[in-house]
């Protein structure tokens, strides 16, 4: 095992959650140092985006079955609903003295990790540039303002870049080690938000697999060290192409027109102290990516649509409405029609949000602990995404599981032991009685040896883990239930449960489903104050 891969499972395995003792984190929280969610470049020329979300129709079942509508135009208006509706925020919550806005993207802790960059030709109502949003106040700062030919011609089509990073610190201050998987998992549902709010616009979104780490930080303006002084840095995650699904954009050509750029703001110090976590720089540092080639998507195959939901919703509304429940009323039950139809959206389809980011082949397969879906037998169930990793998972779990294939032919969904899982559930996610007493919850296995033969790879399996609850957070309000992502269950009682005995599989995040109980005790308002 080579340097990286060995960082890697040093990590991995540290910031596992165990019984007995859960992954290095502080003892105590420092309030003082709690930092800031809202990053902001001060001194950066400001561009409002408009609240335009209300005045956009397109339905949410449109979306989920890839029938999307003709292309909007790119442009401020549009590209403001893009923001509001995936980054921005979609409500102020108060309970007694303490008041804490809420996203349409979730976050690990509500601590919002992520950072959001635009990055664009000249466009109606926006000049070229780059660009932070700040989702406080719906806006972008203009980070660099490009003046140079050759940038209109790197874009290589009638699209725009969508930059993501994470600051690891806003999760470490809470969760110390084990918060840089978090941050994984945010940027991975940020992705999705991303990508469904587009298709909602008529655009396709794809990850740009190729640029290198460095690539994405000096593009977004990540490595201007002086106008991050003594302020939290942002590490780079990825660059998302949106717009046309032929737009070629050229990296290279980019930087090299934005060396001439002038570039405005310095960045916010968002805490008053940071304590480092060596764990977090070590995996940090093992992950870099450097340049690959870029990869062209596989032929996906034509799936069958979902049935409809319960609900028929706007996309707007299921967008702004998506929200982690904190209780579930432990008699809720869903059909197996609707559980059918969820798991269906998990599937990978070329042109539906948000498996058209991807080219790469599905690499995560939920492992479902059912305990209330009528017509269904409690019990445990594998949705196996990609044919190819049938034949390991069956010789990688216990082998009495039952492997029978199981609900509608087209999806591969295999019942694998009847059983009342309830009490395991709840066991395996920390003690979170949000597991048990849902319709179901789910691990999600990823082939963790392509993780070990390039490390970078890790934080991909991350982010699909997010992607795939992020579309689990919108079905479930759809289906009129609600949904909740689980960062916190202990990693080797879900192997031990599917009797994985080796690296070979690893659960990386958890969900679970079903009927919520609202907390009567908090208040709500609108996100933003100002109309329009
Ligand atoms: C990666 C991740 C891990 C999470 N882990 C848990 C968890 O273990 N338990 C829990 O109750 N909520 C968990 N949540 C839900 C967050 O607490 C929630 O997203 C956040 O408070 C913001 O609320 P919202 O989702 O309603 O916007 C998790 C969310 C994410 C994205």
């Amino acid at each position: 095992m080579d340097r990286l891969s060995d960082a890697l499972l040093q990590y991995h395995d540290r910031s596992k959650h165990r019984v007995n003792r859960y992954a290095p984190g502080p003892h105590e929280l420092d309030w003082i140092a709690q930092p800031n969610p809202f990053r902001e470049f001060h001194g950066a020329p400001r561009v409002n985006l408009l609240l335009a979300a209300d005045t956009f129709h397109t339905r949410y079942n449109e979306v989920r079955c890839g029938a999307l509508p003709s292309a909007y135009g790119i442009d401020l208006r549009n590209l403001s609903i893009l923001f509001e509706l995936s980054l921005g925020l979609s409500a102020w919550k108060s309970y007694r003295a303490t008041r804490w806005a809420l996203r349409c993207n979730p976050s690990s802790g509500n601590l919002h990790p992520t950072e959001g960059y635009l990055v664009c030709p000249h466009l109606p109502g926006l000049p070229a540039g780059i660009y932070h949003y700040l989702s406080r106040d719906h806006l972008l700062e203009r980070r660099a303002a490009v003046d140079d030919s050759r940038w209109i011609t790197a874009f290589g089509g009638n699209g725009v870049l969508v930059g993501i990073s994470s600051i690891h610190w806003r999760e470490a201050w809470k969760y110390g080690t084990r918060a840089w998987r978090y941050c994984q998992h945010d940027c991975g549902h940020a992705i999705a938000a991303v990508s469904y709010v587009a298709a909602a616009l008529g655009w396709q979104t794809r990850l740009l697999e190729a640029p290198a780490d460095d690539e994405v930080a000096r593009l977004l303006g990540l490595d201007r060290s002086d106008d991050f002084g003594t302020a939290e840095r942002e590490s780079p995650d990825v660059l998302l192409w949106v717009g046309h699904p032929d737009g070629r954009p050229d990296i290279e050509r980019m930087l090299t027109a934005s060396d001439a750029a002038a570039w405005y703001g310095c960045a916010n110090q968002l805490s008053a102290n940071q304590v480092r976590w060596p764990d977090i720089d070590s995996i940090r540092l093992a992950t870099i990516k450097s340049r690959t080639t870029e990869l062209s998507a596989a032929c996906a195959e034509r799936r069958p649509l979902p049935a409809a939901p319960a609900l028929d919703l706007s996309f707007a509304q299921v967008a702004r409405q998506r929200r982690s429940a904190v209780d579930f009323d432990g008699t809720t039950s869903i059909t197996s029609a609707a559980f059918f139809a969820m798991l269906e959206c998990l599937m990978t389809r070329s042109d539906t949000p948000p498996w058209n980011v991807l080219v790469s082949p599905a690499a995560v397969h939920p492992a479902l602990l059912v305990h209330r879906v009528d017509g269904l037998e409690a019990g445990l169930y594998v949705l196996v995404r990609n044919p190819e990793a049938l034949s390991s998972l069956q010789t990688s779990m216990r082998p009495e599981w039952l492997w029978e294939k199981t609900g509608p032919d087209h999806l591969p969904l295999y019942f694998l032991l009847p059983f009342d899982l309830r009490a395991s559930a709840k066991l395996i996610s920390c003690h979170q009685n949000i597991a048990a007493d849902s319709c179901f919850a789910l691990g999600m296995l990823t082939r963790f040896v392509s993780a070990m033969q390039e490390p970078w790879r890790y934080r991909h399996l991350l982010w699909e883990c997010g992607m795939l609850g992020h579309t689990l957070y919108l079905e479930a309000e759809a289906a009129g239930v609600r949904a909740t992502g689980i960062g916190c269950f202990f990693d080797d009682e879900m192997h031990a449960l599917l009797g994985l005995n080796d690296h070979a599989w690893q659960s990386l995040y958890h969900f679970t489903v079903g009927g919520a109980v609202d907390d009567q005790r908090l208040s709500s308002e609108p996100p933003y104050e100002r109309q329009g």
